[in-house]
Formats: structure tokens, sequence, C-alpha cells
């Protein structure tokens, strides 16, 4: 596309918004991101954007202020005539109510797609979406990458053998099958009985799948209070699976999961640097994979109108 490439960054992922400049050899745009006395956000972009490709690197994750800071860093993009805008959304926070399964509930994820084109971005770059029907909450063309790529990179050089993929729920049936197929031929799937009697809540009930004797990989997509995946790497022990490792794109890791984590028999966890680890959370059985040259090479691509397919891979 015509027009410079340039890039800014929120508040919510700065580190991983200069990896991605790093990689991309080029320097970070310069914004202003304060506060006023009362707790309210003023932002500025301090350099000329007009006729720019720009990209606006943030993820969405709590608290709902970083929403607002990706909203209006694309308000004032657009105000100061960038001739595209970019929403680079590592993770996609909001997403978990991405349909109406009860009466009298929000659907969260729909309201912040329309917040998001309302502000005027013309894309999204998103990665593991909690559901693939959020890309159609967009009017706008979404990019949805996977992490997938890198974690297997890092799965396969662990050299596991006998290994099964595990879903921990029924959601994740499609991604532990993608995951299962890129890692071998021969791989097995198992799939978890997991019930939410209440949110935040998890009751896991069976394992359908034979686990004994094999290492088992659960694969998921966020990692918030770590109950899911710590009793389900419980339940597939009890059922005679030898070493668990678990991958989580997302690591929100809040309530109790470091405590969770740390009593848990998972043997590694992988994670993503979609959202930062502060150093209370950086436990030794947890690897952070880098996603900024999946989001680098992917903007890269973007700019030059090339397809971003072959980053699935
Ligand atoms: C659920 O549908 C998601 O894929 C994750 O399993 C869930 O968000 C994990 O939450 P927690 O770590 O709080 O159990």
């Amino acid at each position: 596309m015509n027009g410079e490439l340039k890039i800014f960054s929120g508040s919510a992922n700065p580190a991983l918004a200069a990896d991605i400049c790093r990689r991309m050899r080029t320097k970070l745009g310069s914004c202003l991101i304060d506060r006023f006395s009362d707790g309210e956000l003023r932002i500025k972009i301090n350099e000329n954007v007009r006729g720019t490709d720009t990209f606006i690197v943030q993820p969405t994750f709590a608290p709902a202020d970083n929403i607002l800071e990706l909203l209006m860093l694309i308000d004032a993009a657009r105000r100061a005539s960038a001739r595209r805008i970019t929403a680079v959304i590592p993770y996609f926070g909001y997403s978990r109510q991405e349909r109406k399964d009860q009466p009298r509930v929000p659907i969260s994820a729909k309201l912040v797609a329309n917040l998001i084109a309302t502000a005027g971005a013309d894309r999204v770059l998103t990665l593991d979406l909690h559901a693939e029907a959020i890309q159609g909450f967009f009017d706008i063309p979404v990019d949805h990458l996977y992490a997938m790529p890198v974690i297997i990179r890092h799965i396969k050089r662990l050299g596991l053998r006998d290994l099964v993929v595990v879903a921990p729920d029924t959601g994740g049936a499609n991604r532990a099958r993608a995951f299962a197929k890129r890692l071998g031929a021969n791989i097995p799937l198992a799939f978890i009985d997991k019930r939410r009697p209440m949110a935040n809540q998890v009751e896991v009930l069976n394992v359908v799948g034979d686990v004994a004797g094999r290492h088992c990989l659960i694969v998921d997509d966020i990692m918030d209070t770590g109950r899911t995946l710590t009793k389900v790497a419980e339940i597939l022990k009890r059922n005679g699976a030898r070493d668990v490792y678990a991958s989580a794109t997302h690591p929100m890791l809040s309530g109790g999961a470091v405590e969770c984590l740390n009593g848990s028999c998972i043997k590694q966890l992988v994670v993503t640097d979609t959202i930062p680890l502060g150093p209370e959370k950086r436990l030794p059985s947890i690897v952070v994979l880098s996603i900024a040259k999946l989001l680098a090479d992917a903007i890269v691509r973007i700019h030059s109108e090339r397809s971003v397919s072959s980053l699935f891979l």
C-alpha cells in the first residue's frame, strides 16, 4: 500500500510492540498515554501520520481502559488523516461472552467489535480468537493468525514420544485436532467432559480417549484462573498419563492461578507474550514464546498487500 508504515503502541503490552518493531527494523511511533487527575485517559499521537499506513498494537485484556486506549488511538489517527488504520490486537478481550446462551446477557465480543470499527479502524489483525465466529462480528477485514505454528515448533523440540493431544472442553476440539494433525500423522486425541457450574468454576467429569502411559499435551486458548488446565491435568494423571504438558496462547493467570499452577502436576505450561507476565507469574514451569515475529511478518505482508495465509502453517 502507498503510504509510510507506522506502528504505535498502547500501554497494555509495550514490550511486545517494541519487539515487533525490532524485528521489522523500524522505530515505534511516539504517542502520549497519560491521565487527567481524575484518572481519565489523555492521548496524543506525537508525530505526523497523514497519509500513512498506521498499525496500533494493543491487546485488550482487562481492565477495560485497554480497550478505551485502543479506541482513542484509532480515533486520534483517523482525525490526523492516516490513510489506513489497522488495530493489531494480539489478545481480543471481552470475547468470552460471544453468544446469547442465557437470557439477559450481552454479546460483549460483538459490542467491542462494533466499537473498534466505529472508532475508525479499517482492518484488524488478531491472534487465536476465543471463537472463530468472532471474525464475523467485524464488517471490516480481519486477519486472524494462530499461535499454533510457534507452539508446535517448541513442542516438537521436546521430542516427546507417545503423545496424545487433549482438548480441555468440547469448544477446543477443532483446535486440538489441528494441533494433533500438525504434530504427526498418528497422534491421537482425547477430550474432556468439562462443565462450568458457574463463571470461574470448573468441573472435570471424564476423559474420552486413551491417555494411559502417554505424554499429554492439553491445548487451550486462554489460561485465566488456571482451574481448567490444572483440573484437566489431574484427571489425566488419574487415568494413567505420563507427563502432562499444557499450552494456552493468552496467559491472564488471574485470581489464584499462580498457586494453582504451583501445586499442579503440569510439567510445563507453554504460553505466548500476547499478555505480559509480571515477575510474580514467571514460574519455572512456564515457558513464554514470542509471537512478535509472527505479528511482524503479518504487518509487513498487510502493508505490501501480500497474502498472510502462509503464516498459518
Ligand atoms: C474456555 O472456554 C476457555 O477456552 C478456557 O478454557 C478458559 O477461559 C480457561 O479459564 P480458567 O483458566 O479460568 O479455567
